[in-house]
């Protein structure tokens, strides 16, 4: 991993939450927050990777994990109080906690179509909604983790898709009722990154992923680093004035048209 363009001690003392913090982009994430002085809570299902988790991120700072279902208000109201409780109030609060899996529409049932709609944008907004009464105003700063999928429809991810746009307008209608309180509210939009659950779901095998990258402008798979450094822009003093953004990390993949001239070109 290349060095942080950030300065040392970014975010001492500043009290973070993560949901779905056990693995790929949240993780990374929580890797960054903690290198850079956060005293950082990750939240996830599963009791075992989270546990993991939290050993990997004490070895650079201060980690404590708390398992809960996003999907359950009465459990993430209680995660939230007891890190409220341990570290004091919250400065950064990012909702990553996603559900994805490729099939045609006619292909998953309506229970799946739910889990997903349930995880993304339920699980969002009880999240940010139990988070609001610990969060420090002003100055407080939520990332939701958005995809490409919340504009760009994408052929079996009809449940994707739609939880990602609501996920954006979650974001784009907090940062208005909570722009008077002193409170910032964003959407990073990531791309293909590599070692993720995501990708090894929706682009599996050598082949799948060659293609892929010849069709991105940049030509490469992001790292999860790209995504926590533009994490760290978005909660530092740097961003003050930034809200309700959707902020695109992508290598170029929505570009219209990207890739598509490669391909007619046979390249
Ligand atoms: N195709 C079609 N349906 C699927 C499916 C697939 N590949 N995987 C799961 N489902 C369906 C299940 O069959 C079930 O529907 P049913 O009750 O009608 O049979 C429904 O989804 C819910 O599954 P369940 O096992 O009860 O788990 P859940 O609600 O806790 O969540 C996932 C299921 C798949 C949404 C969730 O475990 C998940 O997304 N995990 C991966 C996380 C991930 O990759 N995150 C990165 C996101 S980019």
């Amino acid at each position: 991993m290349t060095q942080s363009v950030f300065r040392d001690g970014l975010l001492a003392g500043k009290v973070a939450f993560i949901t779905g913090g056990s693995s790929g982009i949240n993780l990374g994430i929580a890797e960054a927050f903690v290198k850079a002085g956060a005293h950082v809570t990750i939240n996830g299902r599963n009791v075992e990777k989270l546990e993991a988790a939290v050993k990997g991120l004490q070895a650079h700072g201060s980690a404590r994990g708390v398992a809960a279902d996003v999907r359950q208000y009465d459990a993430m109201a209680q995660a939230l109080q007891g890190t409220r409780d341990a570290h004091g109030e919250i400065d950064i609060l990012v909702c990553g906690a996603a559900g994805n899996f490729p099939a045609p529409a006619v292909g998953m049932s309506s229970n799946a179509f739910r889990s997903v709609m349930e995880i993304d944008v339920l699980g969002t907004f009880n999240t940010c909604r139990a988070a609001f009464e610990h969060l420090r105003k002003p100055g407080a700063s939520v990332i939701n983790i958005s995809a490409p999928q919340a504009y760009l429809p994408m052929a079996l991810q009809a449940h994707v898709c739609a939880a990602k746009a609501g996920v954006d307008m979650l974001t784009r209608t907090l940062a208005i009722e909570w722009g008077g309180a002193g409170v910032r509210v964003n959407s990073i939009v990531p791309g293909p990154i590599d070692d993720t659950e995501g990708m090894r779901r929706l682009a599996p095998g050598d082949d799948v992923r060659e293609k892929l990258i010849g069709s991105l402008p940049l030509g490469r798979f992001g790292t999860k680093q790209d995504i926590a450094q533009l994490a760290l822009f978005l909660v530092s003093d740097a961003a003050t004035y930034v809200t309700g953004s959707l902020m695109v990390c992508d290598g170029g993949q929505s570009l219209l048209g990207s890739g598509l001239m490669l391909r007619a070109m046979g390249v």
